[in-house]
Parts: C-alpha cells; sequence; structure tokens
C-alpha cells in the first residue's frame, strides 16, 4: 500500500487561551463524536515538572531539551498523567509548573519533540480531538475542522478562579494576562488563530452550547 491509499486522519484540533473553555469541550466533542482525545498541554506541564523535580533551570534550553527528548509521558483519556513513571497528574497543575510551563513551552527543541509525538499520537489512532495552543497553525494545519475558542480575558480569569480554590481572583487574573502574553508573543509557534479557524467566542455560551456549535460545524 502506498502513502496515498491510507485512509486520511481524522483531526480535529481545539485551540485557544487558558480559560477558554478548551479542555471541557474538547473532552465533550471526542466523546460525541467516538475519537480519543488528547490534552497536549499537559505534555508541555509534565516537562516542566520533570525539569522542576531534576532541579533543572527551566530556562536553561539545552539541559531542558534533553530533557524532553528522552522523557516518558504517558497522558491517558482520563486525564492521568505519568512522567518518567511517577504519577504526576495533580502536580501538573499546580502553581510551580504552571509558572515554569510558558518558558518550558517556548524551547524550540522542546516544542519539536511534542510536535514529533502528537503527530505520532494522531497517526496511531487515525485521528483525535486535540486541544492545545498550536494544533490547527502547526501539528495538524490540514485537520478535517480548526476550532479557535476565545473569552474575554475577565470571564477567562473567573472560569480559572473558579477552578483553583487556593488563590484569589486577583492573582488568578494577572497569571493568566502572564501567561498569555509569554504564550501570544513566543517566537516558536506562538498561540494565534489558526488559518480557516472557526473561531467561537465562549464568553457567553455554556459548555452544551459550545459543543453544539462545534458539532454543527462538523456537520
Ligand atoms: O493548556 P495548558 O494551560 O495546560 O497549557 C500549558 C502550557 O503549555 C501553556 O503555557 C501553553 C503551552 N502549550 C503550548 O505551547 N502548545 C500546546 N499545544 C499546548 C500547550
Amino acid at each position: 500500500m502506498t502513502e496515498n491509499d491510507q485512509a486520511p486522519l481524522r483531526v480535529i484540533a481545539i485551540d485557544g487561551p487558558a480559560g477558554s473553555g478548551k479542555s471541557t469541550v474538547a473532552r465533550a466533542v471526542a466523546e460525541r463524536v467516538g475519537l480519543p482525545y488528547l490534552d497536549t498541554g499537559a505534555m508541555y506541564r509534565s516537562v516542566a515538572f520533570a525539569a522542576l523535580r531534576g532541579g533543572v533551570d527551566p530556562e536553561d534550553g539545552e539541559v531542558v531539551g534533553n530533557l524532553a527528548e528522552s522523557l516518558s509521558i504517558d497522558v491517558s483519556p482520563e486525564g492521568t498523567v505519568t512522567v518518567d513513571g511517577v504519577d504526576a497528574t495533580i502536580e501538573i497543575r499546580g502553581p510551580e509548573v504552571t509558572r515554569a510551563v510558558s518558558v518550558v513551552a517556548a524551547n524550540p527543541r522542546v516544542r519539536g519533540e511534542m510536535r514529533r509525538r502528537q503527530r505520532e499520537w494522531a497517526e496511531v489512532r487515525g485521528g483525535g480531538v486535540m486541544e492545545g495552543r498550536d494544533i490547527g497553525s502547526v501539528v495538524f494545519p490540514d485537520a478535517a475542522l480548526k476550532v479557535y475558542l476565545d473569552a474575554a480575558p475577565e470571564v477567562r480569569a473567573a472560569r480559572r478562579s473558579k477552578e483553583v480554590t487556593d488563590l484569589d481572583y486577583e492573582t488568578v487574573a494577572a497569571d493568566l494576562a502572564r501567561r498569555d502574553a509569554l504564550d501570544q508573543g513566543r517566537e516558536h509557534d506562538p498561540l494565534r488563530e489558526a488559518d480557516g479557524a472557526f473561531v467561537v467566542d465562549t464568553s457567553d455560551l455554556s459548555i452544551d452550547d459550545i459543543v453544539d456549535v462545534i458539532l454543527e460545524r462538523l456537520g
């Protein structure tokens, strides 16, 4: 069989900033269309987790690049994350990893390795619903559907502060603004709307509404 005979991958890319509703929506869409789901942000968080755990400076591009290329990362569909055999499910969502992850995600070697793994993940499964920042723009620019979810900064901060009960709204809003600036301003694969992306402002929509709009678009 030649390469052209292979069934095309069915990838649904869901990108957007933190608090845009990506994770909940991507999971629900995956369930409704019967495709596997991957949270690619958990992969970048896993690299940051491993760096912190190993006493590596997240800013040290070369050491973090080597680390990413040799690291075993397992992100299960249920959301458990195992990094080199260690259960990192809780810690990758904690404040230390959240602070360090943007600089790790700006590292071009880390990005190259994660991109390679993400493409492989979809290829062995025939596709999937993949959420992140650059899925539609870089990882799968030919995805069957590219969605970009967005919402007003104060709405996103309010959603996030409901999830992280130990931090006040101001702290969460400031952290979100800092991460937005880093994700959008980085040199390699910055967060942006992919060409041809279906853009949804989720500020005034419920999760069910967003899922319905996406499924309608999918046809
Ligand atoms: O979605 P999240 O907050 O878990 O993402 C964590 C970090 O990883 C965030 O700073 C952006 C980065 N990221 C990325 O650069 N590319 C992706 N495809 C997914 C996440």
